[in-house]
């Protein structure tokens, strides 16, 4: 082993050049099976010693969190299992006189792109962040904002910004909603903070744009993008950016229920924010409201035929811009059973901070809460999150599970019943209390009397007649995972030996990396921490 890990140093170094980062990996292929956490860097964690009181969401101005604070503090995301971080954008923000809205805390404010916004730390801060999330085998993913820059005034001084040149940006013009071309062309934000639209059909905007992000990516060794404000730009011009990027490339594309709408970003874009399957899942389980199940099915079909691939879709509940959950709907088995349904389903799961202490903010800039103030418990919904994203790196890493296809077993009124490879599992939207009587019943594929076990309660299951599997909510509305035991060896759950501890398959995958350069990927990032700071 020795050996092959000289040769592999000295192989590396050879083709590493200097001073860039290396990204552990970049496809969709590789990004599938990961699990994303989602920070505004503001607001993740302090600086040790700052004060913990000092935050309030209502000023809407920067409360100290820092590139260095969310490395010193990556132990919390890493030990609910997340096998990647998404944080919101780096680069340089309008940081003059506040505006209307406050300061831009939030990152997204755009001034010049080819600068790191030094409120949140250096060069070398964003690259150490980068070099500890690989030494620990997890993904950075960078938000960046491509569609606009952001002024206080609609005729700003435009040489203050990247594209320095007024022809490089669109004449300004107030959004007309539900119109395509306005919607594309004219400015975000409103008449106090106009956000001055890029004109990303202009050849040179478009290599401006093109040059920027490869290197920009390669620098920082970032391994996926997320694409603010997607929807808001010429569909054609995505293909041409994200081969330059050369990473994974997820889209923001706000929107409701309509999946044509969102469907045709994908093939320009690796992939998109789910927004339908968000209203659906929200339509499903949200108490009070709709309770309406059919919601998914619907949406789950029309995805499988309209999208290229569901499997890489982005998975959420909440985000910077949506109500928590927990402000919309109060009753907790409303939200586990959200959580699993995104976890189980097709897709790659993200979770916006907070979301695991219940954070209950209705909108911007109350959904933007400081996390150090909830002390980081080890809640109930932390400890689900960490269940579910050690059974989902499991199966990841053991099997092509999050490749296989997602079925509805069954839908009634109370909740949905689906499989996706081997595991079933079995959601209600009764909520919290009891329900004697109340039953979802699952055909399985299975013979009767077959033995599995609820990956959350480690509870054992046996089918009944025919394979079936009848869930009772007698104890409450919760969430079930069903798997044959057997799929849970080498897990580290519900009693079966982990197969890292035990040590015994050292070369399969563990879950936490996917793809098979795993070695040459660990190695790779070890030489650029060995050698990163003489250079
Ligand atoms: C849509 O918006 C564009 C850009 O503002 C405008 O030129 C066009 O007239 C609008 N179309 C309709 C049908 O209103
Ligand atoms: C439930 O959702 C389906 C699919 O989105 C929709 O067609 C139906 O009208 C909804 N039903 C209710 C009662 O809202
Ligand atoms: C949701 O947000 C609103 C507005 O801030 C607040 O009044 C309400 O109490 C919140 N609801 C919950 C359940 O926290
Ligand atoms: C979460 O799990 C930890 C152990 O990992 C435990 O100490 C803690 O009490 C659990 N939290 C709850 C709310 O059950
Ligand atoms: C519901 O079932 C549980 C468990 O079988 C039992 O303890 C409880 O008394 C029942 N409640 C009602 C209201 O029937």
């Amino acid at each position: 082993m020795a050996t092959r890990s000289t040769y592999f140093l000295a192989l590396s170094a050879l083709l590493v050049p200097r001073c860039v980062q290396v990204a552990l990996a970049a496809t969709a292929d590789e990004w599938r099976g990961r699990s994303i956490y989602q920070v505004l860097t503001d607001r993740f964690a302090l600086p040790e010693g700052a004060d913990t009181d000092a935050c309030k969401v209502e000023d809407q101005t920067w409360c100290g969190g820092t590139w260095n604070s969310i490395r010193e503090n990556l132990d919390y995301i890493q030990d609910a299992g997340f096998t990647a971080l998404w944080i919101s954008p780096v680069n340089q923000n309008y940081d003059g006189e506040r505006s209307a809205y406050g300061d831009a805390y939030h990152g997204y404010w755009i001034k010049d792109i080819s600068q790191l916004n030094d409120r949140f730390g250096s060069a070398d801060d964003l690259k150490a962040l980068s070099n500890e999330l690989h030494k620990r085998n997890m993904y950075l993913m960078v938000d960046v904002v491509v569609n606009n820059v952001m002024a206080t005034q609609t005729d700003p001084d435009f040489s203050q910004y990247y594209f320095k040149d007024k022809s490089q940006y669109h004449p300004y013009c107030g959004i007309e909603w539900g119109n395509t071309t306005s919607e594309q062309d004219c400015w975000l934000g409103d008449e106090k903070v106009p956000l001055p639209d890029l004109d990303t059909r202009n050849q040179d905007v478009i290599d401006g744009y093109n040059t920027w992000i490869k290197s920009f990516v390669q620098e920082y060794g970032i391994d996926g993008l997320r694409i603010d404000a997607a929807k808001h730009v010429n569909i054609d011009f995505w293909s041409g950016f994200c081969a330059s990027a050369g990473v994974f490339c997820i889209g923001e594309v706000f929107g409701g229920d309509d999946v044509d709408a969102l469907a045709q970003y994908q093939g320009p874009l690796d992939s998109v924010l789910n927004y339908n399957m968000y209203t659906a899942v929200t339509a499903a389980f949200k108490i009070p409201g709709d309770l309406n199940v059919s919601a998914i099915q619907d949406t789950l079909e029309q995805s499988k035929q309209k999208f290229k691939d569901i499997t890489v879709l982005g998975n959420f509940l909440e985000n910077q811009d949506l109500p928590r959950w927990h402000n919309q709907s109060v009753d907790l088995q409303s939200l586990y059973n959200a959580m699993t349904y995104n976890f189980m389903s097709s897709g790659i799961p993200i979770v916006y901070y907070g979301q695991e202490q219940y954070f209950a903010g209705v909108h911007d800039p109350y959904n933007r809460e400081p996390l150090w103030q909830s002390n980081y418990e080890k809640t109930a919904a932390y400890n689900l999150t960490a269940t579910l994203n050690m059974f989902r790196n499991h199966l990841v890493g053991t099997t092509d599970w999050a490749k296989q296809d997602m079925e509805i077993l069954t839908t009634s009124e109370y909740g949905i019943g689906f499989s996706k490879g081997d595991v079933i599992t079995v959601l209600t939207n009764i909520g919290s209390p009891a329900q004697n009587g109340t039953q979802i019943a699952v055909k399985s594929p299975y013979d009767s009397s077959y033995a599995m076990t609820d990956v959350l309660t480690c509870r054992q299951w046996v089918t009944s007649s025919e394979g079936m599997l009848d869930v009772e909510y007698t104890g409450g509305g919760k969430p079930v995972i069903l798997v044959p035991e057997k799929v849970l060896a080498g897990s580290g759950m519900c009693g079966q030996d982990s197969s890292l501890a035990s040590g015994s398959k050292t070369d399969s995958n563990d879950g936490l990396v996917v793809g098979g350069s795993r070695l040459l990927a660990t190695l790779l990032s070890a030489v650029v921490i060995v050698f990163a700071w003489p250079w």
